[in-house]
């Protein structure tokens, strides 16, 4: 069985559907993540229900990080964040996968299970099976009282509010900004200098305004939509950062517009996918003005070369591209935050342009509590 939400009991506020609202809801639902939990004396931040003292949080030699869908492509952001802020090696993976080979538990490694509803059947079964072989699991949960966050030893709520469409949007962004908090409170315990935790404040802190401006170039965002409704398939590219950004969009313009899509690190291009590429076959390109930008570069020339067309999303105009959506720059290891924001945009007017039941995907549901 699935849950079923009961969408008629939910204002619209004057939206046509539900993705639409939760996408716009963004600017204040990271505002509320952030409310309450900076600590500018000692730049970093609180986070109430952690359970984790500063003793056993030094003690954490490796970080694993648990969900499906959405959730899982938002640990894996999490993961890099904690990464690069906190230098714990970490990585996520869907826990359905998890749970069926037999993992090795290991006591120093401390498990963190996502997860929007609280109730995915293959998350709980996961955070179960850890707690009776003796680890410490924290969630990383949006639902209040939800049964994952009864079970975890402790964690932090993403406070997005109700999110009803079944693709998740305003749920991700915030989970991705809890796992920054995270990996920023983490990395001030260890070794994460001053001036970097307080570069990391002022960063989270521009986060809305950057929200609120991306939101701004909707009708832009549209006109793109109609440019590639016709595509067949979609390649959607991102190297280390970018990658995750690539997978999450790439998952939400098959999830509401039915579109094949496919993420690639761009690095892997020339190991299969390249094969593709010809007028029909688009690329979305994840593009931040990193120290990968030449890089990514060189992967839009090798596409072009290919004439393929190439949709990106970058910091600036990108010659190689057909069409470039451009973002506003935060701290690099923030910019995974903001970039997938205007795809999110993007599927939602692909899958109207298709006149697709948006927020209710043919055979997705919202929450799945069973195998
Ligand atoms: C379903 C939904 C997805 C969601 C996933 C995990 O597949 O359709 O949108 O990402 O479950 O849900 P959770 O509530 O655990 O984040």
């Amino acid at each position: 069985t699935t849950v079923e939400w009961e969408a008629e009991s939910y204002d619209m506020g004057g939206h046509d559907t539900y993705m639409h609202k939760e996408i716009v809801e963004q600017v204040e639902a990271v505002d509320r993540v952030l409310r309450g939990r900076i600590d500018d004396r000692f730049a970093t931040v609180h986070l109430g229900g952690l359970n984790l003292d500063p003793g056993e949080a030094r003690r954490v030699r490796r970080i694993k990080i648990l969900g499906c869908g959405t959730s899982y492509h938002a640990g894996q952001i999490g993961a890099q964040l904690i990464e690069e802020l906190a230098r714990i090696p970490a990585d996520a993976e869907p826990a359905s996968e998890f749970r069926y080979r037999n993992p090795v538990v290991d006591p120093d490694t401390l498990y963190v299970a996502v997860s929007q509803s609280g109730e995915t059947y293959d998350v709980l079964a996961a955070v179960q099976e850890l707690k009776r072989k003796g680890a410490r699991v924290l969630g990383i949960v949006n639902v209040v009282g939800s049964a994952i966050a009864r079970e975890a030893d402790g964690g932090t709520y993403v406070h997005a509010g109700p999110e009803v469409c079944v693709v998740s949007t305003k749920c991700f962004t915030n989970t991705v900004v809890a796992f920054a908090l995270l990996a920023l409170h983490l990395g001030r315990i260890r070794d994460l200098s001053v001036a970097d935790g307080k570069r990391i404040i002022e960063g989270l802190r521009r986060l809305p305004g950057q929200i609120d401006e991306i939101l701004k170039t909707e009708p832009e965002i549209k006109q793109l939509a109609k440019q590639y409704a016709d595509a067949r398939s979609m390649l959607f590219i991102g190297r280390v950062r970018g990658y995750p950004v690539a997978r999450e969009a790439s998952l939400k313009l098959k999830e509401v517009s039915y579109i094949h899509a496919e993420a690639y690190p761009a690095s892997e291009l020339k190991h299969g996918p390249l094969a593709l590429i010809e007028p029909a076959m688009p690329t979305v390109a994840i593009v931040p003005d990193d120290d990968l930008l030449e890089k990514n570069r060189a992967a839009l020339e090798e596409i072009k070369a290919r004439s393929g067309r190439i949709l990106a999303v970058a910091h600036q105009p990108q010659e190689k591209a057909d069409h470039t959506i451009v973002v506003p720059k935060n701290e690099d290891e923030l910019d995974p935050i903001l970039m997938g924001i205007p795809l999110q945009l993007f599927a939602y007017h692909t899958a109207l342009a298709l006149g697709r039941d948006i927020d209710k995907p043919r055979n997705l549901a919202k929450s799945v509590t069973v195998e």
